[in-house]
């Protein structure tokens, strides 16, 4: 267990789990958040003993009720703009985490939250779990990923809706719209998301890693330099022990005893 002031960090084997704990505020994502969760995230990534991570919300009620309104209302706007506000939100160490990790939402996940839990590889949800992008109502709009992600997770239909009316989209909707992969009762979440992160835990490393970075490319380059990417890395990763032992075992129809290399 760590020191930080508004998460929690624990390492459960080969699996980190990040718990926002900010109850009294809904986990409402201020700048000291942001700062603990670019620390812990830079540790699970440089941690070889740690494969996986689980993000998720203390209490019953939210996952992340967006960024923190109270820090933002009476900020002027210049400084929105000097220090690049929720440029962090983007940097290499939680957004762009080379090792996978999941988003457990367990209750409201608006504004920065909702953005917060689409940076995740996939999310499981909780079925009271309660998703939008409701900025239009501060005055405002998303400012985390909200307009980009969401749209390519769900489509400009959804998106649109989500953004302009600031409505909510519950936990079915979110699996039927293609935004969250699982949806279980609330008193399975952990166990389900731990044991998804236990199954990528097990997985051989190297291999984890080029798997989430083929399909995160797949939202940024065209079909035919995807699919170019794709043989490659697929053909580097040939080169690894891990390969030569995963195709032996399944020959041999035996455990493959991964390397991590
Ligand atoms: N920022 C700061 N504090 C927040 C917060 C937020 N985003 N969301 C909730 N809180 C605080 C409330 O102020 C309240 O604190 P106090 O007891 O000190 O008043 C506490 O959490 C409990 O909240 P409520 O009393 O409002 O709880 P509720 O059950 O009545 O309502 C809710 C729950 C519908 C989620 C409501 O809290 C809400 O609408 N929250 C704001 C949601 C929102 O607008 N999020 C977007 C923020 S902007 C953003 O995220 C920009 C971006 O793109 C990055």
């Amino acid at each position: 267990m760590s020191t930080y002031e508004n998460i929690l960090v624990e390492q459960r084997g080969a699996v980190t789990l990040v718990t926002l704990n900010r109850p009294q505020a809904l986990n409402a994502l201020n700048s000291a958040v942001l700062g603990e969760l670019i620390d812990a995230f830079a540790a699970f990534q440089a941690d070889d003993s740690q494969r996986c991570a689980v993000l998720t919300g203390s209490g019953e009620k939210a996952f992340a009720a967006g960024a923190d309104i109270k820090e933002m209302v009476d900020k002027p706007s210049v400084d929105f703009f000097l220090d690049d506000h929720f440029s962090g939100w983007q940097s290499d160490l939680v957004s762009r985490t080379r090792k996978p990790w999941i988003a457990a939402v367990n209750g409201f996940a608006l504004g920065g939250g909702c953005e917060l839990a689409m940076m995740a590889d996939f999310i499981i949800a909780a079925d009271t779990a309660k998703f939008g992008q409701p900025e239009i109502k501060l005055g405002v709009a998303p400012g985390m990923g909200g307009s980009q992600r969401l749209t390519r997770a769900v489509g400009k239909a959804k998106a649109m809706d989500m953004c302009l009316t600031g409505r909510m989209m519950d936990a079915e909707e979110a699996e039927r719209s293609g935004l969250v992969s699982r949806v279980v009762p609330l008193d399975g979440l952990m166990e389900e998301a731990m044991k998804a992160a236990e199954a990528i835990a097990g997985m051989p490393a190297m291999a984890a890693m080029v798997n989430k970075e083929m399909v995160d490319k797949a939202f940024e380059t065209t079909l035919e330099q995807g699919l170019l990417l794709e043989r490659r890395l697929f053909q580097i990763l040939t080169a690894t022990e891990d390969k030569v032992e995963g195709m032996k075992a399944f020959v041999e129809k035996r455990e493959a005893n991964w390397k991590g290399r």
